[in-house]
């Protein structure tokens, strides 16, 4: 693979969006795998400009985006939503930095890698025409890690996901909501909604990301057209998103029909032996992935392997993963990581 950026100690690296629930997790990522910074920006709006984060044991003062200069940067991760992406991710890139974006402004542009390092990171080479990287959907994210090497053994032909999304997934405005609702409701008053379309306290809500013509949800058409874009093969997918009461670790559902037999102990075996995976399955003992497991986390859980006896050549799989991790800081600074190796 070519080299990105020029070798060097510590790289200049801004978090876009260092006051949010992904930017946080940027931050205690970077510190806790070490990441050669030499210097930090965190950046944010004007409404938290001023205020301060901490990164190994310093106190930083967050900084405006509207007003940053970043001709000094190598590095920046971008977590501050799709149109703060649209407007500045073009000027850093114009000014040399790599910039890894975890919206969905960039990701199915054509000239932009969309890589998850365990899935397609050759694909990273492409950054070197406009250093524009995209980080996928967080629910996509999970799926592919189980799906790569499963399709590599006997390739995938259709894929039916299911997913049971955490409010973490809508930011630091809706994991408050759920907490709020739920003593609200514990308190015999009524429920406030405003963040997420309806009231997830004590609910289960099929709607993530705005309705499209055809009925399904934009988070839906993420998980159809991205999943193809980073496995590289012609896969129908077919999606139904659903939020649920968890604060972190999204659960997905996925039922996988290959073109040739592939039985739930030749997976089991396959999926315990690939990085960044880790299996819990053991129905006899009643082990099984659970959300609240895998937060905090790094691996993609995966458990309820069987054989789909409903049709041929398929199976069932239960894929977890911590999405503010894996879904999103994680994969990015794994995406980051390859740049400077
Ligand atoms: N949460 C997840 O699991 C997840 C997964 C994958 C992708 N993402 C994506 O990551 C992004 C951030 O998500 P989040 O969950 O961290 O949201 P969040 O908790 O609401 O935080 C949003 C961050 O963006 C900053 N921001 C908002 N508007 C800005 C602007 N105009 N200029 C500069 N900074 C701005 C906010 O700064 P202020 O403090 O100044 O408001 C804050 O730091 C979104 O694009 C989201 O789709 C999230």
């Amino acid at each position: 693979m070519s080299e990105f950026l020029p070798r060097k100690d510590a790289y200049n690296v801004a978090v876009v969006g260092a006051t949010g629930t992904v930017g946080q997790t940027m931050l205690d990522l970077l510190a806790e795998r070490d990441f050669p910074v030499a210097d930090l920006i965190p950046l944010a709006s004007s409404r938290s400009a001023g205020s301060t984060i901490e990164f190994k044991n310093r106190e930083y003062i967050v900084q405006d985006l509207a007003n940053f200069d970043p001709s000094d940067l190598d590095i920046a991760l971008f977590s501050a939503g799709g149109d703060t992406s649209i407007e500045y991710a073009p000027r850093f890139a114009a000014a040399h930095c790599y910039v890894i974006d975890n919206s969905s402004a960039w990701r199915m542009h054509d000239d932009v890698a969309l890589i998850v390092p365990e899935v397609n990171p050759h694909a990273l080479t492409m950054a070197n025409k406009n250093h524009i990287i995209a980080n996928p959907n967080c629910s996509t994210i999970q799926m592919v890690v189980a799906l790569k090497p499963l399709h590599d053994a006997v390739p995938i032909k259709r894929v039916v996901v299911s997913t049971y999304q955490a409010v973490s997934g809508a930011g630091g405005r809706a994991i408050k909501e759920l907490a709020t609702q739920t003593r609200s409701l514990l308190s015999g008053k009524s429920a406030e909604v405003e963040v997420l379309p309806a009231r997830i306290a004590f609910n289960v809500i099929p709607h993530i990301d705005v309705f499209m013509d055809d009925g399904y949800t934009k988070e839906e058409h993420k998980m159809m057209d991205e999943t193809c874009k980073i496995m590289e093969a012609e896969i129908a997918v077919t999606a139904t998103t659903v939020r649920v009461p968890v604060f972190y670790s999204h659960s997905e559902a996925v039922n996988i029909t290959f073109t040739e037999a592939m039985t739930a102990e030749r997976a089991r075996h396959i999926l315990a032996q690939t990085e960044g995976i880790c299996v819990v399955d053991d129905p006899e003992n009643e082990d099984y992935p659970l959300a609240s497991d895998a937060a905090g986390t790094d691996p993609v859980w995966v458990g309820r392997i069987r054989d789909d006896h409903s049709c041929p050549n398929s199976l069932h799989l239960w894929v977890v993963a911590d999405n503010v991790r894996k879904g999103a800081a994680l994969n990015a600074i794994q995406i980051a990581e390859i740049l400077v190796r």
